[in-house]
């Protein structure tokens, strides 16, 4: 690995992004309040809540893409403003988003894109960069076909892949999803949680995954978060919180979410 002298301790597999007491406020409106968690690649961390009650804000100041107002994020005791482009912990921490086309550069190939991301995080020769891009799209069910074209002539299930392969090919220790699935079919949806949770299991790649379908995160995590209003209102195992829910809010989510959550009991 590269690049760890300027990061005492760190070898891109040992990444832990730790939020203590961090809350974020816009001017005087406070949308998250003061949240503690740990991510590391042994993570399979959900977060559910209504609509505006911070998960995309939560995931925001795990990536670093925010600060938080108050409190703070650290990965390996350093707070994201501190960790420089080249950083090898800046590449552990990989976001997957909503829109499957918007998260790719119009212009590059799947292949490219995979590729490119390998030869700069890996630092690898072009042509094992193309290598790696080929293997990589091939395990989340591309064709060499797609693999050469633009994302404007790809699926939106099929960009969403693309996100993910491009994240492994940057050697993610975690990767952080913020509603993968919502812009694909049912049937893609499901595709590409079955590609998560491959990756969770065989590349041991840690998952914090937002999602407003708790049967998704029952399948899919071992920790839940449940925010409401920007407060972390319950927390703990997945299947403890959703099958036996404490807090009024968490009873009403997983009464509407109904049969879906019942651990398969026979019908
Ligand atoms: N840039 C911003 N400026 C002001 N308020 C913001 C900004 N971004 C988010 N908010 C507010 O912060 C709150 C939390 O937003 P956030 O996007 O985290 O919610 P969410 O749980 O992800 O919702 P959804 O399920 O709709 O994606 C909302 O009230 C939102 O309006
Ligand atoms: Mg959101």
């Amino acid at each position: 690995m590269t690049n760890t002298a300027s990061s005492p301790g760190l070898t891109s597999r040992s990444v832990t992004v730790e939020l203590t007491g961090a809350s974020l406020s816009y001017g005087p409106k406070q949308v998250l309040a003061e949240t503690s968690v740990t991510v590391t690649r042994r993570s399979r961390l959900g977060i559910v809540g209504e609509s505006g009650s911070g998960k995309t804000t939560l995931t925001r100041l795990v990536v670093g893409l925010a600060d938080p107002t108050t409190g703070s994020v650290t990965v390996n005791g350093d707070p994201w403003a501190r960790i420089r482009r080249g950083d090898p912990r800046r590449r552990a921490v990989q976001m997957i988003q909503q829109d499957p086309y918007a998260q790719l550069t119009p212009h590059l190939t799947a292949r490219s894109a995979v590729a490119e991301a390998a030869r700069v995080c890996r630092r690898i020769s072009r042509r094992a960069a193309n290598d790696t891009a080929v293997e990589l799209l091939g395990a989340v069910g591309l064709s060499a076909d797609e693999m050469n074209r633009r994302p404007r002539h790809l699926s939106g299930g099929q960009c969403q892949r693309i996100a993910i392969a491009r994240s492994l090919a940057a050697d993610a220790d975690v990767l952080v999803a913020d509603e993968p699935t919502s812009a694909l079919d049912l049937s893609v949806q499901a595709q590409i949680l079955n590609i998560f949770l491959d990756l969770a299991q065989s590349h041991d790649t840690g998952l914090v995954l937002v999602s407003h379908d708790l049967a998704v995160i029952r399948h899919l995590t071992e920790e839940v978060l449940v925010l409401y209003r920007g407060e972390v209102v319950e927390r703990g195992r997945t299947m403890d919180v959703l099958s036996a829910p404490q807090h009024p809010y968490t009873q009403e989510l997983c009464a509407s979410a109904g049969s879906a959550l019942i651990p398969s009991v026979a019908a």
